[in-house]
């Protein structure tokens, strides 16, 4: 593609070399232009020389949740929806979780490669050392009500980190970039934990660096009078799974987020803030929540016909299905569902929900209207289940989410900060508003 854009040509002549090329012909002029097309892509910034005249603008593309946008380039994340691949760095997510774990993915989504044994235990040192939280952040999360979301608080308080760590504003600082990729994976549990405790009204409990990452969790969440907290292996395990599904998932709602919010070069901590926003919603991380609600309200196996019928008739969604890229099963789905009994098992309960969860899943599978949308689980159709078992309150589901998607965040925003193309984002808009209106006094309205 060329760089800047070409002058238009008369009748269909041609200034791109070779065949990747796109032609298009105003018809409002009869005036033809050659874009390059590279990476299966054209420049949105080459159709700006389109214009019926010298004053007009020139043409710009529309597009509304960017369904057809290329936003960046990144080498962090792949994705097939088609087929349901799903790599980081090229390693495909199945292997990842059977012979990897949570930290060594995190190494991997950030500086793109897998550590070698000094750099791993040099990471997992530093991510160790990093999950106290300063106490003021204690007193900060001590504001909120009794009853404030969980993933409120998280949000706040991610960006409280920013406040701690001014120097994190040196955006160019290589140590700073690490430290605070160290700094946000460190704390991001602690400050979850905080918060699951908070609205507990349960003193909050402090990092123990003898646990894993997971097992360190474990205890931050649930620990209580026990001298130290002894985490099921099993749990830890499912856990660092979850973690390893949700630690990239390239351009989606919260990444694209960061990114916005990073190019007008902000830290880290301020640019993973707007992710956990992002998270928040119900229809992207918020769907787990969703999904429980949902899952709660169908309540038994007989109600599920009436439930697919409102769905049908479009009066609510059946939510953990369907996904903007996956249109075919999302294979986070198909690992965590692995995991599901054996968490269930490890944690003795019974749950009536994943027998509702089974049911509805076989019967929406079953059903035109879902198959011919294609509409599949995703991953957090079984991950709200895997919650519920181990203990974790409905709203904190998406804070578990966010400890997970940190990593990719953090790495979005390090490739973004290396972009030789790195530009403010700025979208153009179409303005359907009125012109040149006159202010009316307020004795006149
Ligand atoms: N239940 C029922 N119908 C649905 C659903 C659903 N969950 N999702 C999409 N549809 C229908 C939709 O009504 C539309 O039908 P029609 O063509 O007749 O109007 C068609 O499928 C296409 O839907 P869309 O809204 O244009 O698709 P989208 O790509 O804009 O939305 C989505 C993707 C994930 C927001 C949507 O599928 C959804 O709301 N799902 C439920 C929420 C959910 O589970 N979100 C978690 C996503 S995975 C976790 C993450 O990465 O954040």
């Amino acid at each position: 593609m060329s760089e800047e854009p070409r002058g238009a040509q008369d009748g269909s002549a041609s200034t791109v070399e070779g065949d990747q090329s796109l032609s298009v012909t105003d018809n409002r002029t009869g005036k033809s232009y050659d874009v390059e097309i590279k990476d299966g892509t054209v420049r949105a910034m080459d159709f700006r020389q389109i214009k019926v005249d010298e004053e007009d603008f020139g043409l710009m593309t529309y597009d509304p949740g960017f369904t057809n946008t290329a936003s960046s380039r990144s080498a962090v994340t792949y994705i097939d929806g088609e087929k349901g691949i799903l790599e980081h760095r090229g390693i495909p997510i199945e292997q990842l979780t059977e012979h990897s774990n949570f930290l060594e993915v995190a190494y991997l989504v950030l500086y793109g490669h897998l550590p070698t044994q000094k750099e791993y235990d040099e990471w997992v040192y530093d991510v160790t050392h990093h999950t106290y939280v300063h106490e003021m952040i204690k007193r900060f999360m001590d504001g909120f009500r009794h009853d404030a979301n969980p993933m409120g608080m998280l949000l706040a308080s991610v960006g409280a980190l920013s406040t701690f760590y001014p120097e994190a504003r040196e955006v160019n600082d290589d140590y700073q970039r690490y430290v605070s990729a160290v700094r946000l994976i460190a704390k991001m549990p602690t400050l979850a934990a905080f918060a699951y405790r908070h609205s507990l009204g349960l003193p909050y409990v402090y990092p123990d660096n003898d646990l894993t990452y997971t097992g360190n969790l474990l205890s931050m969440l649930f620990k209580m009078a026990e001298p130290r907290y002894d985490p099921d292996p099993r749990i830890e395990k499912a856990l660092d799974v979850l973690f390893m599904l949700h630690a990239d998932h390239e351009q989606n709602c919260s990444a694209a987020a960061v990114r916005v919010v990073g190019s007008a070069i902000n830290d880290p901590f301020t640019s993973v803030t707007a992710g956990v926003a992002g998270l928040y919603g119900p229809s992207h991380g918020g769907a787990n929540v969703a999904v429980l609600k949902m899952l709660q309200r169908i309540e038994k196996v007989d109600n599920i016909p009436d439930f697919l019928e409102s769905v049908k008739q479009g009066n609510e969604r059946l939510m953990g299905f369907g996904h903007r890229v996956y249109k075919n099963y999302d294979p986070r789905a198909r690992i965590i569902r692995s995991h599901v009994d054996e968490v269930l098992e490890a944690t003795g309960k019974q749950s009536q929900l994943l027998d509702v969860a089974i049911e509805l899943e076989k019967r929406a599978l079953d059903d035109e209207y879902f198959t011919d949308r294609k509409l599949y689980p995703n991953v957090d159709y079984w991950s709200g289940i895997i919650y519920e078992a181990m203990g974790i309150p409905t709203d904190a589901f998406t804070v578990m989410f966010a400890i997970g998607r940190t990593p990719g965040w953090t790495a979005q925003w390090l490739e973004l900060m290396n972009d030789e193309e790195f530009r403010i984002a700025r979208p153009r808009q179409i303005y359907t508003g009125p012109r040149e209106a006159d202010y009316v006094p307020m004795n006149e309205r």
